[in-house]
């Protein structure tokens, strides 16, 4: 579905991704590890477009997303929704309207359609339709990252995008949020692609996993392999993260 070939992107004197070869099949749920700064969040923007590489190809089934104008792009980016790691509620407007930005934006939807969608989806992450009136400042951090999940299921898309669904959480809040990131790929048939640091969640939630090191794919593997996998990066990630179940914030 999302094939990266070759993906190198430096910012001045420092070179972030060294050349990235990762895919990405429907139906994978794939979890993406690496240290901080290692340039998780970049690669996960190289996916979408949102950053362009500067050498190496993307493309989406099968098609450059360079080449990607107008209407095909906007129709590309229909199939994904996107959690951002710091969350990117948009503060001046009240969370339905928050959930249903990318839809009242491209004038798809009435408010009424648009207050009922956002309800329908604050539901399936356990949060009641009254919430829709509140601003994200009145929000818990917790409620926050749910309300962010919501918005990247508005759509109802097939590649599920979610940088650090749980970081700076509680563990108890961390387990509800993989419960309901299991729960939304279930219920649409999703993709999905996420970042995070919680080995426990990372094995709740993930088929497949890929680790970024220095600049490349350093390992990736089944998920159940990753115990035993003797690459050894992951070995010191895995033994730093051990009797850890929260993120660290990133
Ligand atoms: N727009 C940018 N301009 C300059 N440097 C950037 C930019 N985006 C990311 N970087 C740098 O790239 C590196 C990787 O960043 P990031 O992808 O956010 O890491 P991670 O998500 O793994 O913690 C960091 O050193 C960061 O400072
Ligand atoms: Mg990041």
């Amino acid at each position: 579905m999302i094939k990266l070939t070759g993906v190198t992107k430096s910012f001045g004197a420092l070179d972030v991704l060294k050349g990235i070869d990762l895919e990405l099949h429907r139906g994978d749920s794939m979890v993406l590890i690496g240290g901080s700064g290692s340039g998780k969040s970049l690669l996960l923007k190289s996916m979408i477009g949102l950053v362009r590489p500067d050498s190496g190809t993307v493309e989406i089934d099968g098609q450059d997303v360079r080449r990607m104008r107008g209407r095909e792009r906007r129709a590309f980016d229909d199939r994904f929704g996107m959690l951002f790691q710091y969350g990117g509620l948009f503060d001046g407007m009240p969370v339905w309207q928050n959930i249903a930005f990318k839809q009242l934006q491209g004038g798809q939807i009435s408010e009424r359609d648009a207050r009922e969608m956002a309800a329908d989806k604050l539901s399936i992450v356990n949060l009641g339709p009254e919430v829709g009136d509140l601003y994200p400042a009145e929000l818990s951090g917790g409620m926050q990252k749910r309300v962010g999940l919501a918005r990247a299921i508005a759509t109802n898309p097939e590649v599920l995008f979610l940088d650090e669904p749980t970081a700076g959480l509680d563990p108890i809040m961390c387990n509800i949020i993989y419960d309901m990131i299991l729960k939304s790929v279930q219920e649409l048939g999703a993709t999905s692609f996420v970042i995070t640091s919680d080995m426990t969640g990372a094995q709740r939630i993930s088929n497949k996993m890929a680790m970024l090191h220095d600049g490349r794919i350093g390992w990736q593997g089944a998920t159940e392999e990753l115990q035993n996998a003797e690459y050894p990066e992951v070995r010191r990630f895995l033994e730093s993260k051990s009797g850890r179940s929260g993120d660290i914030a990133a």
